[in-house]
C-alpha cells in the first residue's frame, strides 16, 4: 500500500483514547506523515471523542443497538469510515470485532494495536490474562487485522516486563506506554514508507 501524503487516517476508539491522543499529537508535525481525518466510536461519552472534538476532529458514533443486526451495524459503520477516504484504519482501544464488509473494503489497510504479544494472550482481558499466567514478559502487538480475533500479521512489537508486584491495572498502564510509542512510530512508518503484506509476513516499503 501507497499511501498519499499526508496519509489520511480514521481512527476507531471505545475508550479513553489514550493511543489516539498519542496519534494527534504526532500529528501535528508535518514531517510525520499522516493527519487524523475522523474518529469513531461504538458508544457516547468516551473521553476519546472528547479528545478527537478539542483537536477539532470530526468524529461519529455507531452503537451495535442503533442498528437491527451486526451485519448491519457493519455495513454503516464501513460507509461512515469510506467517506473519509482512508488510508488507514487505526484500531485504537476499539472493544468490537469489525465485520465482513468492513474487511472486504479496507483488508489490508485496517490496523489495531493489542495489549500483549501476539499470538498469546489475544481478546478483551490481554494484561489480566499474562498476569495469570505468570509471564515474566509481555507487551503490546500492533497487527494487520484478519476475521480472527487479533490473529492478524503482525506489524511491530514491543516487549513489557512484568513486575512482582504488578496488578492487571499496572502492568496495562506500563504496556500502555510502550503501546503508543509502537503505535507512534509504526503508523508514521507505514504512511511515509507505504507497507505489504504477504501471508503473515509484512514489510515497510523503505526495507530491502
Ligand atoms: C489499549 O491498551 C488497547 O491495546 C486495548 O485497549 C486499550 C485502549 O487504551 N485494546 C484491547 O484490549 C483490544 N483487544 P486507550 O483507549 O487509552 O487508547
Amino acid at each position: 500500500m501507497t499511501p498519499r501524503r499526508p496519509a489520511r487516517l480514521v481512527v476507531l476508539v471505545s475508550g479513553s483514547g489514550t493511543n489516539l491522543q498519542a496519534l494527534l499529537d504526532a500529528c501535528a508535525d508535518p514531517s510525520y506523515g499522516a493527519r487524523v481525518v475522523a474518529v469513531g466510536a461504538d458508544r457516547d461519552d468516551i473521553e476519546g471523542l472528547a479528545r478527537a472534538e478539542r483537536a477539532g476532529v470530526p468524529t461519529f458514533v455507531r452503537k451495535v443497538g442503533q442498528f437491527t443486526s451486526r451485519d448491519h451495524w457493519d455495513r454503516a459503520v464501513t460507509d461512515t469510515v469510506a467517506g473519509f477516504e482512508p488510508d488507514l484504519v487505526v484500531l485504537a482501544g476499539f472493544m468490537k470485532l469489525v465485520g465482513a464488509e468492513f474487511l472486504t473494503r479496507f483488508g489490508g489497510r485496517v490496523v489495531n494495536t493489542h495489549p500483549a504479544l501476539s499470538p498469546s494472550f489475544p481478546g478483551m482481558r490481554g494484561p489480566a490474562d499474562a498476569l495469570a499466567y505468570g509471564v515474566k514478559v509481555t507487551g503490546c502487538t500492533l497487527f494487520v487485522v484478519d476475521a480472527g480475533v487479533d490473529t492478524g500479521p503482525i506489524v511491530a512489537q514491543r516487549a513489557v516486563p512484568v513486575e512482582d508486584d504488578d496488578t492487571a491495572d499496572t502492568l496495562h498502564e506500563r504496556i500502555k506506554v510502550a503501546e503508543r510509542a509502537m503505535l507512534v512510530d509504526t503508523v508514521g512508518r507505514m504512511a511515509r514508507a507505504g507497507w505489504t503484506v504477504e501471508g503473515r509476513r509484512t514489510r515497510f516499503g523503505d526495507e530491502g
